[in-house]
Parts: structure tokens; sequence; C-alpha cells
């Protein structure tokens, strides 16, 4: 008994030395990740994540600020302090598990394939990926995939920012991306003079690639802070903001 108050001691003294209270949460966020994160043409930051993320902190009680981030160093920004969080459609995964916490998932969209409408690429008829040029995001989960399934017959141009992959693939330069699903229906196949297709089914498995959803990443010492935004997207889902948002984005 003695020895488990000792050690419940230690771990209150050794957690109050390294929690922080915050008052103001600043994000990392990656943009353009269109409906996820975005401008509008006035500049301003919007989507999806943007605006759950600041119903989020408005529910707890907490400012919160927006740091664009490049997707390559997002992780180490969160680790070198630039941002408390990273809100940026990061899937939950066992490799970044174990750099960061992650709150519960907020969003659980598959990954697809989007080729031109005329392509005659067949998802999932390997095949016909042969020799294609492949467009990824660096650094993403739908890179790793790509590259470990399809590197060795198919050319994988990996982008720095998703905007880059979609200019190549308007200019012809890519005969397919591969990206999570929401961003490549409103990038290319909502997109004003887009001429594009899905091809092959949603995908989400296996778990080891496609992970368990998007959800925001913190420190790891920032227990507390992830339970509150836990415990606040549980209070928008059960009150119907959630669902306001969610269909704002995602209704058609
Ligand atoms: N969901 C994918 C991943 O976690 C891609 C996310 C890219 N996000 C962004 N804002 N560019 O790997």
């Amino acid at each position: 008994k003695l020895l488990t108050v000792t050690l419940l001691g230690a771990a209150l003294v050794a957690g109050s030395a390294q929690a922080r209270d915050y008052d103001t949460v600043r994000f990392g966020v990656d943009v353009p990740y269109e409906p996820m994160e975005y401008r509008t043409p006035e500049g301003e930051l919007t989507g999806f994540d943007i605006e759950l993320g600041n119903a989020l902190c408005a529910e707890i009680g907490i400012e919160c600020e927006w740091i664009v981030q490049g997707w390559d160093g997002i992780i180490p920004g969160l680790m070198s302090r630039k941002y408390d969080a990273i809100m940026s459609s990061m899937t939950i995964n066992e490799e970044r598990r174990e750099q960061v916490l992650f709150s519960d998932p907020y969003f659980t969209p598959p990954s697809a394939w989007f080729v031109p409408a005329d392509s005659n690429i067949d998802m999932p008829a390997k095949e016909t990926l042969e020799g294609k040029n492949i467009g990824v995001q660096r650094g993403t989960l739908q890179d790793n995939y790509v590259s470990d399934m399809y590197g060795e017959i198919a050319d994988v141009n990996r982008y720095a920012t998703a905007d880059d992959m979609v200019l190549d693939m308007e200019a012809g330069r890519l005969d397919a991306v591969f990206l999570d699903f929401p961003v490549g229906k409103s990038t290319l196949l909502d997109s004003e003079d887009g001429n594009y297709k899905v091809v092959g089914s949603m995908i989400t498995e296996p778990k080891s690639y496609f992970g368990d959803g998007f959800g925001i990443a913190f420190r790891k010492r920032d227990e507390d802070l992830a339970s509150k935004f836990n415990e606040a997207l549980a209070t928008l889902k059960e009150n119907g903001t959630y669902d306001e948002i969610f269909n704002k984005y995602f209704s058609n």
C-alpha cells in the first residue's frame, strides 16, 4: 500500500513538472488539403479540420491558432514546440504513435485511386499500373503504401504538397494519384474542368498502412490536453455541432 502511494506521489510530481496548462493551443497544419484545410480566395484558413478544431477549442474554452507547416516537417515541428498539436488530416497509425499522442479519431475516410476519365488503369488489376506515373504526397500513408506495393512496377512521384500533385495531374504528367478519398473528390472529381474517375474500391486495409482514422496529434506528455479534446469531441458529437460541420463539407 505504502509503495503504491509513494509511486503515485512520484508520478504526480514527475507529471506536474512536465505538464503544461494551455490557454492557447497552436495547431500545425499543412495546406492546401481541400476540403480538410485550405484558404478561401481571401486567404482565410478554412476547411473541416479548421472548423472542427476551432469548435473544439471553443468548447474547451481555450484560444486556438493555426500555424502553417509543410507535411514533411509536421511532426518535428510539434517536437520542437513550434506548435502544440497537429490537426492536419493525420491518420493515426502505429509508426506515428511511437512519436506522438493521438486524440480519439474524428473522421475515418478511405483512400482511393483517381485517374483521368479516359484512363485504362483498372484497379485492383495491378498490371494496369505498369510503367505508369503515380502521384502521392511525400511522407503520407499513401506514399508508404504505393511505394511499397507498386514502387517496383510504376514510377512513384512524391510531391511535397498535395497541390503540386493535383497540378501535375491536371497538366497530364500523372496517370494516377492515390489520395485520401475526400481530398481527391474535392480537388479532382468535383473540380471545375476536371474529368476524372475513381477506379477500384475504397481502400482501408491493411491497417498497418491505413491506420485508424484521423486524429489530433499531441506531444506525449500532454495527456491532459488530449483528454480535454477527447471530451470536447464527444460533446460536439452529442450536441449536433460535429454533424453540422460535417454536413457542410461532406453532404454531397
Ligand atoms: N491522411 C494521410 C496521412 O496521414 C495524409 C494527410 C496529409 N495531410 C495534409 N494536410 N496534407 O498520411
